[in-house]
Order: structure tokens, then C-alpha cells, then sequence
């Protein structure tokens, strides 16, 4: 009798136990309340209804309905959207440690773990430095030359008449620019053999995840493994010849951790696949966008023109190329590329996922949701930038407020290929309306996106040379 009314005893503070210690840990989330929106479907969320129409008008319309922060369920994950500047600092900068990186697992396969954006703490810090140092403006500077080469190679054909889809002859120029900042000058024959198979993995990143032989994304798994043996043949060549270059891949073999450790080959590889992957589609999707803005703005044109017609009709007169020191002094065509990064917004968002429970503003950001500052939405904010939906470069003669244009993201993950994408879209607007004029095809307007927004159908597009006199 004794002994069962201990068991019971020990029973009922066992449970009296358990119930404190819940309701403690439930403390963050009695005090907070999620915040408002609605969660769709069960599994399915509201998938549906963000892919079957442009995300914008998803976005918009939830912003307009409850407010600057609130909830979904996406692909399978429970959201939070952020559509404030102060609520992305919060998690992109202030608070950066309660919210880690996250990409479907498919992209983490083709792309490689390694890769500087998969990664936080120590590991992404070393990587980082090492990233940002040869993408550094002293490092970018003496690319000039090389990067102006590439963008009048990559246009060569354009003004044989023939139609072109503007996107994929811009993703062949962001894709030598890469090479460069990578490798420097790389045999031509191995370019090729980088170029074929990186362009399978690139198919393989918006394609169905399966191994099924034949489909794209197995084609591309393959291709990635190919990529890794003609990078690991680049590495020991380098190894044996003791190459020492200053390009990405330079600093990646020079390093050594506090052990004294090197970079591993795979390490080596995914982060130069990473780097491939965010500089080709993002910088090319920019460049096709102001083809468009600058064909639909006549007088614009004409001022970007001259600009850009005074710098050549110098170096004719003093029989030199396009300088690092030009590139800086663009001021029309540079408010330009800072427009059309701010209209196009080509990352809209970015996701995050929170680490722990997270209370922001009075709401719960519970542990395991995804998190995503909606940028293109801060962007196209009137009460950041007067009607919003009109391209006009001139805003950018006044800097926007603090954290309310974030084209390259902000904190601890911003782009550190910032500089170098603008440098080459400048060097690409300077040989673009030095040379050439055009005209875009087809009457269709809007937008695709692959993930990331381009005018429909890559903006179809006719060259021509300009026979013109400076
Ligand atoms: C107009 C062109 C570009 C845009 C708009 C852009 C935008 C961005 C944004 C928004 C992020 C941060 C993503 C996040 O926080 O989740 C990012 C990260 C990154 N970008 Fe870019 N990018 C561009 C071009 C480039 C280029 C040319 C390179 C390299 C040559 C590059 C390399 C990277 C890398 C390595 C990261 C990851 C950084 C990290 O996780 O620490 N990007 N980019």
C-alpha cells in the first residue's frame, strides 16, 4: 500500500515536473503571438498560389492585406515575410546568428556544400575573406582590359542581323567575366570543357530533383561530377607548376587555416561552382533588363550615349582603352545600373531559417521557419522611393535611406561580387551603346522567371553596328 502510494507520488510530480518545465519553454510563445496571415492548404501551403501568378502581385497583395510582417507555408515550410528595411537588418545584420542560410537540398547537391553560402561560423568567415579579397576593387581594378576584351568577343555575332535572345548572349559574357575573376587567363581548350558542362548543371538548378537517368538534373549531377575532375586537374597543374596567381582560385590554394590546413580540392571546387552560380544569371538578368529600360527611354539613351561617347572619342584621341579610373566616372550610366537593380529587384527575396524562437516586434518567428526579407517589396516602396514604378535613374543623385535598397543583400552574407558585377555591366553598356543600336522583337511584354525575373522569352532583340563618328 505504501509503495503504490509512492509510485503514485512520484507519478504526479513526475507529471507536475514535466508540466512546469513545458510551460517554460512555452513562455516566448504565450508572450508572443505569430504573426497574422494565412498557412493555405495543409502541406501544400500556399505554393500555389505564389507560383500560379508573379510572385509580386503574391507578395503585394498579402502586404496590403496584413501589413509589413506576416505568415505562410511555402514548398512545405511554415514563413515569415518581412517586408520592412528595419525587420531585414534585423535578420540579415543584427541578428544574424539566430537565423541560418538555407537552400533546397537538390541546388546543395549540384553546387556542393562547401560552398560559401551553405555555410556559417568560422568556415564561412575564412572562405568569405578569401572570396571578398579577390573580388576586391584594388584586385577588380586591373580587369578592366580583360573584361572589355570579353564583352567585345561576346558581342561579335550580334550584328550579323540574325535575332537574339538577349538574356543567354548576356549569360555568355557574366560567365567569361566569372572564368576571369576565377582563373585569370585560362586555356581556351579547358574554358570550353568548363563552359559545356557547366552549362548542363545550369539546366539541372530549376529541373525536377531525381535520379532517373536522362533527366536533367541526373544529367546535371553528372556533369557536376565531370566539372569536379577538369577543377581538380586545374589545381594539380597549378600545384606542380607552383603557380602563384592573385584570381579566386589563387587565394583558395595560398590558404591555410590556424592549423596550418589547406583547402581540400572538393572545398576548392563547390566554391567555385558557388561563385559561377551567383555571378552568371543574376549579372546577365541586369544587363538584359537595361537593354529593355534603355530601348524604352529614348532620351535616357541619349544621355547614357553621350556619356559614354565622350569616354571613347578620349581614348581614341590618346589611343588607349577603357580605364579603371573611366569605369568610376560614369555618374548617368551608373544611376542607371542602380535603377534597374532597384525596378528589377532580380532578388526579390532571400530565405533564412530561425535557429530558435525569435520575437520580433511583439511577434513569434518560431524555431525551424523559414524567414524572407522580401527586398524587391522595400524597393518598390513609395515611402522609400517616390513612384515607385517609374524607372528614373535620377533618385540615386540623393543615397536611398539606411537599408531600404539592399540589390546585393546586407550583413554577414552580402555579395561580395558586388563591384565586379557592376564594373562589367559598365564595361558592357559602354561597348553596348558605343557600338551598337537595337531593337527588341515582338510586341510581348512581361516577365519570366528562371528563378530570377528577365523579360519574357530572355528579350528577344536586333543588333546593328552604328557607323559613328565621335
Ligand atoms: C547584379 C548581380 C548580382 C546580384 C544582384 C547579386 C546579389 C546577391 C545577393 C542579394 C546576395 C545575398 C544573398 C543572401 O543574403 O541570401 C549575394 C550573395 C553572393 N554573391 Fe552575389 N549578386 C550579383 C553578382 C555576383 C557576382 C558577379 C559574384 C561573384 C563573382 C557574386 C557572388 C556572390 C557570393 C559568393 C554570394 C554568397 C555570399 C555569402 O554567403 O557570404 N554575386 N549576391
Amino acid at each position: 500500500m505504501v509503495i503504490t502510494l509512492l509510485y503514485v507520488l512520484i507519478f504526479l510530480l513526475t507529471l507536475l515536473l514535466f508540466h512546469l518545465v513545458k510551460m517554460r519553454s512555452e513562455v516566448p510563445r504565450k508572450r508572443a503571438k505569430l504573426p497574422p496571415g494565412s498557412m493555405g492548404w495543409p502541406y501544400i501551403g500556399e505554393t500555389l498560389q505564389l507560383y500560379s501568378q508573379d510572385p509580386n502581385t503574391f507578395f503585394a497583395s498579402k502586404q496590403q492585406r496584413y501589413g509589413e510582417i506576416f505568415k505562410t507555408h511555402i514548398l512545405g515550410y511554415p514563413c515569415v515575410m518581412l517586408a520592412r528595411p528595419e525587420a531585414a537588418k534585423f535578420v540579415l545584420v543584427t541578428q544574424a546568428h539566430l537565423f541560418k542560410p538555407t537552400y533546397p537540398k537538390s541546388k546543395e547537391r549540384l553546387i556542393g556544400p562547401s560552398a560559401l553560402f551553405f555555410n556559417q561560423g568560422d568556415y564561412h568567415i575564412r572562405l568569405r575573406k578569401l572570396v571578398q579579397g579577390s573580388l576586391s576593387l584594388d584586385a577588380i581594378r586591373n580587369l578592366v582590359a580583360d573584361i572589355e576584351a570579353v564583352a567585345v568577343s561576346a558581342s561579335s555575332s550580334w550584328s550579323s542581323g540574325q535575332m537574339i535572345n538577349t538574356f543567354h548572349e548576356m549569360k555568355k559574357y557574366s560567365f567569361e567575366v566569372g572564368i576571369l575573376a576565377i582563373f585569370g587567363h585560362l586555356e581556351a581548350c579547358l574554358r570550353e570543357e568548363l563552359k559545356n558542362n557547366y552549362s548542363i548543371v545550369d539546366k539541372g538548378y530549376n529541373s525536377l530533383p531525381t535520379n532517373i537517368p536522362g533527366t536533367p538534373y541526373k544529367k546535371a549531377l553528372l556533369a557536376r561530377e565531370k566539372l569536379s575532375k577538369i577543377l581538380s586537374d586545374i589545381v594539380s597543374e597549378r600545384k606542380e607548376k607552383k603557380l602563384v596567381e592573385n584570381d579566386l582560385l589563387g587565394c583558395l590554394l595560398n590558404s591555410k587555416d590556424d592549423k596550418g590546413e589547406v583547402l581540400r580540392d572538393d572545398q576548392i571546387a563547390d566554391n567555385i561552382i558557388g561563385v559561377l552560380f551567383a555571378a552568371q544569371d543574376t549579372t546577365a538578368s541586369v544587363m538584359t533588363w537595361i537593354v529593355k529600360y534603355l530601348h524604352d527611354e529614348p532620351k535616357l539613351l541619349e544621355a547614357v550615349k553621350a556619356e559614354q561617347m565622350e569616354i571613347r572619342r578620349l581614348n581614341e584621341e590618346n589611343n588607349q582603352p577603357l580605364t579603371w579610373r573611366q569605369t568610376r566616372n560614369m555618374p548617368i550610366s551608373y544611376k542607371v545600373v542602380l535603377e534597374s537593380l532597384r525596378m528589377a529587384s532580380i532578388i526579390s527575396f532571400t530565405f533564412r531559417e530561425a535557429v530558435a524562437d525569435v520575437e520580433y516586434k511583439g511577434y513569434l518567428i518560431p524555431k525551424g521557419w523559414k524567414v524572407m526579407p522580401l527586398f524587391r517589396n522595400i524597393h518598390h516602396n513609395p515611402e522609400f522611393f517616390t513612384d515607385p514604378q517609374k524607372f528614373d535613374p535620377s533618385r540615386f543623385e540623393v543615397a536611398p535611406k539606411p537599408n531600404t535598397f539592399m540589390p546585393f543583400g546586407s550583413g554577414i552574407h552580402a555579395c561580395p561580387g558586388n563591384e565586379l558585377a557592376k564594373l562589367e555591366i559598365l564595361i558592357m553598356v559602354h561597348h553596348l551603346v558605343t557600338n551598337f543600336g537595337w531593337e527588341i522583337v515582338g510586341s510581348e511584354s512581361g516577365i519570366q522567371y528562371g528563378p530570377f525575373p528577365v523579360p519574357r522569352n530572355g528579350l528577344p532583340a536586333r543588333f546593328w553596328r552604328e557607323s559613328i563618328t565621335c
